[in-house]
């Protein structure tokens, strides 16, 4: 009698880890939030920024793997919509809440309020941000951390965790730097007056200042808004930090004085652990570092975030690693770690090709059904400046994606399909011959069940020796990086023989270099519309993305709140079924 109990309680708990379903311990968890402008000093300057429940960035969202997160958002912005993106999560068989204005739903109406309800099957470091218009940049972000499911185990020790999400920061109202960018002539929204490390930077103010008489615009108690953040520790132990950026347009270089940092997670999958000095971090990227706090425990010690990639025109961002009992405003002896040279491109390189999955990663297949090779060009176009995908920026339609599709409205089939492929012999290393593009909707369609892979090739932008660096994101599906190559990808005339099989990293962001291509391969099993984009707010502004419709045949039925404008919500009335 009692073996057989115990034997039943053990099958139970064994059945409970290889059934992702197992409701004994993943839980709903509730938010209610509120997203609303208001007036907020991120940098010790008062700008108005979009926030969630009276705070910036909005709040951290903590879930165990498996547990189910429902958020009820209402909008609180008088004049415009809003939707919110659940960065990293794939959003399996919910792709009506990933969040993504005329993609995946309605924007919510002002004073209107819609449920986000999805699962986080995995654990990890992720975001969430506005993806509407320029939203994000205007502030509306915060973190989600999924925990390991009960009774599971990450695969590396550490006593505490440090959470640092890092963005840039800009004067301007994203509407200026909206008109700017559609404008003729064009005008460039520039480069960020600040980085902000949860939140909090410095314009005009040293940290120093900030225990200065007579700077009490820069002093902690003067303006909570932009204390410094301090990072408690002891010594001799382990920490984990998790770091993601949502930055508007930088690209990011971390480090800690005197530190080293062991690398074991990127964007929520388990990496091959790799020892370094400083982190590269591109906006759309998390990862986790392992910290060990092995120094001199008589001296804090800095953090710093630099910009990399472009002329660094914006200080860095600055943290305190505050080894207790010293107080936290006792100032790091050591000055802070430099930020690596900004075009030290093979510094850049290095790093990223290092990111391999850790064993037990699923491999990807071996053979993919497709090929799609995405040429990255900035063109012009009626005397605008565009970013355009095989000549075609994209522009995004009044009635989104997914409800049109499922419907079979034609307003959304009509639109022409971009081709798989820009022909070999485009010279990637000179401005376009031809600088001019249209504009379309760059909806791929995807077969169900197919394996994708996609060749993003960059090349030249419109000024001579200028190709900048950009991190694309995919929704819906973390993607194998099977490869990064410098010139143009050469297919099956040599790169495509090339790629890593065997250990690539399994990731939802991937940069392309400067000049270079970068290979991906996924498995289009997630019926949705998915976006598939630069992460670069005003790039993807200016037609830097693609729309992969997957299967969208076998979505199941979508929340009418979901179809509630346009096109579909005159079908709906019309008493189609969506
Ligand atoms: Cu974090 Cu489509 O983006
Ligand atoms: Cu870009």
């Amino acid at each position: 009698m009692r073996f057989s109990l115990l034997f039943f309680v053990c099958c139970t708990l064994m059945a409970c880890r290889l059934l992702p379903q197992c409701a004994a311990a993943a839980k709903a968890r509730h938010f209610k939030w509120e997203v609303s402008n208001m007036f907020w000093s991120p940098d010790c300057e008062e700008k108005v920024l979009i926030g969630i429940n009276g705070q910036f960035p909005g709040p951290t969202i903590r879930a165990k793997a498996g547990d189910t997160v429902v958020v009820e958002l209402k909008n609180g912005l008088h004049t415009e919509g809003v939707v919110i993106h659940w960065h990293g999560i794939r959003q399996i068989g919910t792709p009506w809440a990933d969040g993504t204005a005329s993609i995946s739903q309605c924007a919510i109406n002002p004073e209107e309020t819609f449920t986000y309800r999805f699962v986080v099957d995995k654990p990890g470091t992720y975001f969430y941000h506005g993806h509407y218009g320029m939203q994000r940049a205007a502030g509306l972000y915060g973190s989600l951390i999924v925990d390991v499911a009960d009774g599971e185990e990450e695969p590396f020790k550490y006593d505490g965790e440090l959470n640092l999400l890092l963005s840039d920061w800009y004067h301007e109202s994203i509407y200026t730097q909206m008109v700017g960018l559609s404008s003729k002539p064009f005008r460039w929204i520039g480069e960020p007056q600040s980085l902000l490390i949860n939140g909090r930077g410095k314009f005009n103010c040293s940290l120093a200042a900030a225990h200065t008489p007579g700077t009490e615009k820069c002093t902690a108690g003067g303006n909570r808004q932009c204390a410094p953040v301090v990072f408690p520790v002891l010594s001799n132990k382990t920490y984990r930090l998790r770091v993601a950026s949502t930055t508007s347009l930088a690209s990011l270089n971390l480090a800690v004085g005197n530190h080293k940092l062991t690398v074991v997670e990127a964007d929520g999958n388990y990496v091959d652990p790799f020892v370094v000095d400083d982190i590269d971090i591109y906006s759309g990227d998390s990862y986790s570092v392992l910290l060990t706090t092995d120094q001199n425990p008589s001296s804090n010690y800095w953090v710093s975030v630099g910009v990399r990639g472009r002329q660094p025109k914006t200080a860095p961002a600055l943290a305190v690693l505050n080894y207790r009992p010293n107080g936290a405003f006792r100032l790091p002896a050591l000055a802070p770690p430099a930020t690596p040279e900004w075009n030290d491109y093979a510094h850049s390189k290095a790093f990223t090709y290092r990111i391999l999955s850790r064993a037990g990663t699923p491999p990807p297949p071996a053979t993919s059904n497709r090929r799609i090779e995405l040429l990255n060009t900035q063109n012009r176009m009626d005397g605008h400046i565009k970013w355009s995908i095989n000549n075609m920026s994209m522009v995004l339609p009044a009635t989104p994606y997914l409800g049109s599709l499922k419907m079979g409205l034609k307003s959304a089939m009509s639109a022409a399909r971009p081709a798989d492929t820009f022909g070999r012999g485009y010279d990637v290393t000179q401005p376009p011959a031809n600088p001019n593009t249209t504009v379309g909707g760059n909806v791929y369609v995807i077969e169900h069940n197919t394996t994708v892979d996609v060749v993003l090739q960059n090349a030249n932008a419109l000024a001579q020796n200028v190709s900048e660096v950009h991190p694309w994101h995919l929704h819906g599906h973390d993607f194998w990086v099977l490869g990064y190559g410098d010139g143009a990808f050469l297919g099956d005339a040599g790169d495509a023989a090339r790629l890593n099989l065997k250990n690539p990293p399994l990731r939802n962001t991937a940069v392309i270099f400067p000049y270079g291509w970068t290979a991906i391969r996924f498995v289009a099993d997630n019926p949705g519309v998915w976006a598939f984009h630069c992460h670069i707010e005003p790039h993807l502004h200016m037609g830097m993305g693609v729309i992969f419709a997957e299967a969208v045949d076998r979505v199941g039925e979508v929340p009418k709140a979901a179809v509630s404008c346009g096109a579909t919500a005159t079908a709906l009335m019309a008493g189609d079924h969506v």
